[in-house]
């Protein structure tokens, strides 16, 4: 099977690509990506010479690229993976979100459609739970839960949901959907809360914590999401949402106290020094209060569920950032921007 992943450097895209390309030789990976700052082909490095998988710079927003790409590849499977995801650089600057989440989208469906007109291939798209808004402290956001978007990233998502259905409803393009919870694991860019927080507690940074620190997330790891992505590709309905979840709800302080005791033991540090990094910041716009996902349809229909506990994927999570500061440093600097245009410049 030829398979086209869109997003594929960013956190979850080179995650499962690091997992299932060497799984699978069987079928072929072709990696769409921008390369945009959230990107780090150093997160592909041991996929860099596979025969079952190619890299493509390139952006959605540009249709002429995409339908290129799709001329020159011709997939059967397409997951999309790529977006601009930070909710508060959505918040600094949404236009980017309106453009690759939104229009990107739009440009890939019509890529799909072109090159599949009698609905040969699948589209899988990936999104967030961040659709369904915020619940308050009781209830789980379900496949049935409707959409109330809070930010100008989640907004950009919902749109792009919207236009997946409609493009299987109206042009019968064969589609799938998954939204999921909030991810932690390897190659996460240090922007987002847990990375954050490893890296400011071991350069001794303060931690800020936003508002109370008492808004509630789902945590999930990357893999078991990876995992859910494919068995929903092979196994999941045509035109069907699944929603994915870890039932492992944190509040944000938790969260962060629960980081400190890590990364205490495995450093040596002591604790109580880093707990007094703790500061609490102003809070974020119109944050949403807690998500929570059901889950049971993935788990009924396609014997999914998820393989690590928060207190097990957050161990691996620190002790991955503690082994790859290099990469860190790649992703913080202007260094991996110049590897970029020297190594990826004239493709
Ligand atoms: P990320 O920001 O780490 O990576 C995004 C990737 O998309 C990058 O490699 C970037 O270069 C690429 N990209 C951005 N704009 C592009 C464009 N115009 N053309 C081509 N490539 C472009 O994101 P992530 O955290 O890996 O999230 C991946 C997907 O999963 C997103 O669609 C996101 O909405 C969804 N999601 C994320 C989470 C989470 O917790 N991170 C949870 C649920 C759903
Ligand atoms: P984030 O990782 O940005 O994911 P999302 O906003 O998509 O859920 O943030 C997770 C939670 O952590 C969210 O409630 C906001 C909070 N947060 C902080 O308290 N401090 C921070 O520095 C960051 C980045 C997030």
């Amino acid at each position: 099977m030829k398979i086209l992943v869109t997003g594929g450097a960013g956190f979850i895209g080179a995650n499962f690509l690091n997992l299932l390309v060497p799984r699978h030789p069987e079928h072929s990976f072709v990696n769409f990506d921008a390369l945009t700052y959230a990107a780090n082909p150093r997160s592909l490095a041991e996929l860099e010479g596979r025969k079952n998988y190619t890299f493509v710079r390139a952006d959605l927003v540009d249709f002429e690229a995409v339908r290129a790409v799709f001329a020159q590849h011709r997939p059967e499977v397409v997951v999309h993976f790529a977006a601009e995801s930070h909710v508060d650089r959505s918040i600094a600057g949404p236009r980017p979100f309106l453009r690759t989440n939104v229009e990107g989208t739009f440009n890939l469906l019509e890529a799909c459609r072109e090159l599949w007109p009698s609905g040969e291939g699948l589209l899988h798209h990936v999104s967030t739970d961040e659709v369904y808004g915020s619940l308050g402290p009781a209830g789980l956001f379900s496949e049935e839960t409707k959409y109330d978007p809070s930010s100008p990233y989640s907004a950009s998502k919902a749109a792009s949901d919207h236009l997946v259905r409609a493009w299987g409803r109206t042009f019968g393009l064969p589609i799938k959907i998954t939204n999921c919870s909030n991810n932690y694991g390897p190659l996460q860019f240090p922007e987002k809360l847990i990375p954050l927080m490893i890296q400011n507690l071991l350069e001794r940074k303060p931690l800020p914590v936003y508002g109370k620190g008492e808004n509630v997330r789902d945590w999930l790891f990357v893999g078991d999401h990876c995992e859910a992505i494919w068995a929903v590709v092979h196994k999941g309905r045509v035109g069907q949402t699944y929603n994915v979840g870890g039932r492992s709800e944190q509040r944000n302080l938790d969260v962060v106290k629960r980081l400190c005791a890590i990364v205490a033991e495995e450093t040596g540090a002591r604790e109580a020094e880093l707990l007094d990094l703790v500061t609490y910041v102003k809070d974020r716009p119109g944050h949403d209060e807690r998500y929570a996902i059901d889950a049971r349809k993935i788990e009924r229909e396609l014997g999914w569920k998820p393989q690590e506990t928060f207190a097990t994927g957050l161990r691996r999570t620190v002790r991955w950032y503690l082994d790859h500061q290099d990469w860190v440093a790649s992703v913080r600097t202007g260094e991996y921007r110049r590897w970029i245009e020297q190594n990826y410049g004239g493709r």
